[in-house]
């Protein structure tokens, strides 16, 4: 089975959230189970500054854009820890930027920059001598690739048995651009229509990889079920309650090479379940000097990493800070960039507790796993979550998460009650309704059980001891790539 992995982001090359994440482990896992995968991804300015080895191959070929031809050179390097090829595809033009796809506004010619790039990895495919089974794409930055595969790759050799599929992170992000970059696309005018590519008359790069797809995931089963109707479909709910037979949720794993609290190097002593109260504390006392203070804080840690968008709901921690800081109960430390509005807000609320809260405005992979072996709790209090990568790695480092019900969040924490609590299969404080006073109770009801000291050990080595790896979803992904491989492509008009 070969599988063409396309994505625009992967760790450890370059990220932004949970995708690269995503993208960084899945393919290793993939190549564990004997397919032989390719990760195709931008050479962003970002990823020459990691220390990764990467060469020039050499090959560099022209990219139709409009009436232009854009210039793909391709690097070569290897997703670390495996054997799994990655080509980056550099033009300076479309790449060598600050940052991936903006500041506080998107790039004017994002369209045009992933165009760009969905072309090349496929000319890149069509290059090789070996024949792709699957394209899998990742996201609206690679949801062309189904359609270009269909309507103007399919008679190269190496892509005509291609199957594509389309993986959704996030339906909030569609790829939505003016009509007139049709014409960059290089596809005819008439598939410019409403079952197609058009939404709501801009041209819908996600919109499109839902319509041409072989076979659809998403990232947990229960957001599967949420985005087949309003608001969790953004708008696409139609398309993909049409499509119905052909979407299917995955959980994510998580890569337990980069996020082992028994390995891990950015943090100041490794520990497991057996010595977790070791390992916490040194953590503590590391970040304590990192934030500035002489000692740790002795009541418990609080943590919330992560975008401050409306998705993360960052308002309700906002409220129920402005409530329960001044009670003396916890300490909370949260890291993450997002709007300015949202960062301001944040400051301002820590601003008035500075002994309650801190809060660091940056992006600090280092930092991250610092704060979930330091954490006992991590707050992931989502509007709504495809799947949600931080309640996974709290878990991971023994810090408990208190989650909203909804996405990939009901699917991957069991709320503690005196039953599950009982039964050994508690996993986190989950609350139902999207509102600080909700929130505010799962957190009371976390601390109460970590006054009891036997009861929140117990919990944490439970937690500790479950298994996040991408095996099992790997293996899910392989079925469903058979699955498709076996059925007849989806036909298109
Ligand atoms: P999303 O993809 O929606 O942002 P996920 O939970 O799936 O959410 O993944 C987020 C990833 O990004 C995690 O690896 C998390 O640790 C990381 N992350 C988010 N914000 C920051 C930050 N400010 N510093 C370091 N890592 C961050
Ligand atoms: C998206 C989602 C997040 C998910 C990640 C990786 O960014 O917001 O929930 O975990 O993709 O699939």
């Amino acid at each position: 089975m070969r599988v063409l992995f396309v994505a625009s982001e992967a760790a450890p090359f370059a990220k932004t959230g949970g995708l690269a994440d995503v993208a960084g482990a899945l393919p290793g896992a993939l190549s564990r189970l004997g397919c032989d995968v390719t990760l195709v991804t931008p050479a962003y300015r970002d990823v020459f500054a990691k220390g990764l080895g990467i060469d020039d191959t050499g090959l560099s070929f022209e990219v139709p854009l409009g009436g232009r031809r854009l210039t793909a050179r391709i690097l070569r390097s290897t997703l670390p820890g495996t054997d799994v090829p990655v080509f980056l595809i550099a033009n300076e033009g479309c790449f060598d930027r600050p940052t991936l796809y903006g500041g506080t506004e998107d790039y004017a010619d994002n369209a045009e920059r992933f165009i760009f790039f969905s072309r090349a990895a496929l000319e890149l495919a069509g290059r090789q001598d070996r024949p792709v089974d699957i394209l899998h794409c990742h996201d609206w930055q690679a949801g062309l690739v189904p359609a270009y595969r269909k309507l103007v790759y399919h008679a190269w050799p190496m892509l005509s048995q291609a199957r594509s599929v389309m993986t959704i992170h996030n339906m909030a992000y569609q790829g939505l651009f003016w009509h007139w970059d049709m014409l960059l696309t290089g596809f005819d005018w008439k598939h410019f229509n409403w079952q197609q590519m058009e939404f709501y008359g801009q041209l819908g790069f996600l919109k499109t990889g839902l319509v041409f797809a072989d076979a659809i995931t998403t990232v947990s089963p229960t957001y599967a079920r949420e985005i087949q109707h309003a608001p969790g479909g953004c708008g696409l709910e139609g398309v993909l309650a049409a499509r119905g037979d052909a979407l299917s949720g995955i959980v994510n794993g998580i890569d337990t090479t980069v996020w082992n609290p028994r390995t891990d190097r950015h943090i100041p002593r490794t520990y497991g379940p057996d010595d977790v109260a070791e390992g916490k504390f040194a953590a503590r006392v590391a970040l304590a000097a990192r934030l500035g203070r002489a000692a740790p804080d002795p009541r418990p840690l609080v943590a919330l990493v992560g975008r401050l968008v409306e998705q993360k709901g960052i308002e309700l921690v906002i409220e129920m800070l402005g409530r329960v800081a001044g009670q003396g109960r916890a300490r909370f430390v949260i890291l993450g960039t997002g709007s300015a509005e949202t960062e301001e807000a944040l400051r301002r609320v820590a601003a008035s507790y500075p002994d309650a809260i801190e809060v660091v405005i940056g992006f600090d992979e280092e930092f991250a796993h610092l704060i979930f072996a330091a954490a006992d709790i991590v707050l992931v209090p989502s509007r709504y979550e495809p799947c949600g990568l931080t309640q996974l790695y709290a878990q991971r480092y023994g810090a408990i998460p208190v989650v909203r019900a909804t996405g990939g969040l009901v699917d991957t924490v069991i709320d503690a009650t005196q039953a599950s609590l009982a039964a050994g299969t508690a996993s986190g404080f989950v609350f139902e309704a999207f509102d600080s006073f909700a929130l505010e109770h799962a957190i009371d009801r976390a601390l109460g059980v970590r006054s009891d000291e036997g009861l929140w050990s117990r919990l944490v080595r439970q937690v500790m001891a479950q298994d996040w790896s991408w095996d099992t979803s790997a293996r899910a992904y392989l079925d469903l790539f058979e699955r498709v491989r076996r059925a007849d492509p989806v036909a298109v008009a």
